[in-house]
């Protein structure tokens, strides 16, 4: 482990191996150092949120996609915090409140040196992917917002769902969900939402978020209830559950179905510049895709897509909580100071993780 010049150390929630959940460990690792002070800025954390892919990277299931740069590897992405250093370059001053999904460094093309994640006191964050915290939310709010955020936007925008338009969501009480039911109802306009959760306070949920029509999915297939001749079609299906097979059954001709999890494709791969040969030996073209193959004979779409860095577009997202087109949804708060297994980290984890949140589970760092 690199240490600081001056032997600065800060708290962290890390791991020195890949694993199940329990080689998460409270670790002291070296305060931020070795970075491009220009265009970096350090944030003081205030809270941070999990997601799915942190299980993924802490698994070793991503090792060819993300490598861990370094171990102990600070956990987590999505951040919302105080400017505690601000870049030399000036874009952002110290004291401001500031929310981000930290991307490493895309300036120089490869993460800076000491890149660790979110879930330390302290973080490091380049300045394309920094924007001020929407002041009507918490830290704890703002942390749950990035990834899941940037991801439902970019997934709507490059289904060019417009007014009028009708969308399947599938997974709609996840962090993903959440986000997309309100921005497809309510800042793209969509006439028709309907996703799938499970009954009940989930359901209930989605409906409060904006969804028309909400399936129980542990009963009813939508594929009975849309597929046919006779059932309603969509004109774009967003898929968070890995079920964008089905989707052919029930979309528009001409509509469109983009999908956020399952096995990449090829070509997605290679535009987010993922090079691992392993990977590519098994992730298949679009073209060669099953799904691919059913949604082009409704002639209609098909398309993987991972989340890019944009500030822009998390500009756009802060716009949206600020005038409550949007808001954010949190499954709970769990403290970082507390190693207790319920209220603590680990509780927070252990819920992110057993894939049940509704919404999502943020670490809060200060009282
Ligand atoms: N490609 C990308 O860039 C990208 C970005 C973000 C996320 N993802 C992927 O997208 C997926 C969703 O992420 P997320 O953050 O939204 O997950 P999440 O928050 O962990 O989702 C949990 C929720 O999903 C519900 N759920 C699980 N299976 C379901 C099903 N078959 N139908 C309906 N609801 C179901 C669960 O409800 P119940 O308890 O009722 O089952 C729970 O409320 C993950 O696979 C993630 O890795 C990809």
């Amino acid at each position: 482990m690199d240490n600081h010049p001056d032997g600065k150390t800060m708290n962290s929630i890390a791991f020195s191996k890949y694993g199940s959940p329990d080689v998460l460990k409270k670790t002291s690792v070296s305060y931020p150092h070795g970075f491009d002070t220009r265009s970096n800025v350090v944030i003081k954390v205030h809270a941070s949120a999990i997601n799915p892919v942190d299980k993924g990277l802490l698994s070793g299931d991503y090792k060819m996609v993300i490598p861990v740069a370094a171990f102990p590897h600070v956990i987590s992405y999505d951040v919302a915090g105080v400017v505690e250093e601000a870049d030399l370059e000036g874009k952002f001053s110290v004291g401001q409140p500031v929310f981000a999904r930290l991307f490493g460094s895309p300036k120089d093309g490869k993460k800076t040196p000491w890149y660790r994640g979110a879930m330390a006191e302290y973080c490091v964050a380049d300045t394309s992917n920094v924007v001020l915290k929407p002041e009507n939310l918490t830290f704890e709010e703002a942390a749950s917002i990035p990834l899941v955020g940037l991801t439902a936007l970019q997934v709507l925008k490059s289904s060019r769902l417009k007014e009028g338009d009708s969308i399947f969501i599938s997974g709609g009480a996840g962090g993903v969900g959440t986000m997309a039911i309100q921005l497809a109802k309510h800042v793209f306009k969509a006439k028709l939402v309907v996703t799938t959760a499970s009954e009940g306070e989930k359901a209930d949920l989605c409906k409060n978020l904006g969804a028309d029509v909400v399936l129980d999915y542990k009963t009813t297939n939508f594929e009975e209830v849309y597929g046919g001749d006779s059932g309603e079609k969509f004109d774009v299906c967003f898929d968070t559950t890995n079920e964008s097979l089905g989707m052919a059954n029930i979309v528009k001709e001409g509509g469109r179905i983009v999908t956020i999890a399952g096995m990449s494709t090829l070509e997605e791969l290679r535009r987010i510049g993922g090079t691992a040969w392993i990977l590519k030996l098994f992730v298949k073209r679009r073209m060669k895709r099953k799904e691919y193959k059913a949604a082009r004979s409704k002639n209609a779409d098909w398309n993987y897509q991972f989340l890019s860095p944009s500030q822009a577009d998390l500009t756009t997202l802060a716009n949206h909580l600020e005038s409550g087109m949007i808001k954010p949804v949190l499954d709970g708060v769990w403290d970082f100071h507390s190693d207790e297994e319920e209220s603590g980290w680990k509780g927070a984890f252990n819920r992110s993780f057993s894939g049940r949140a509704k919404g999502k589970c943020v670490v809060k760092f200060e009282q």
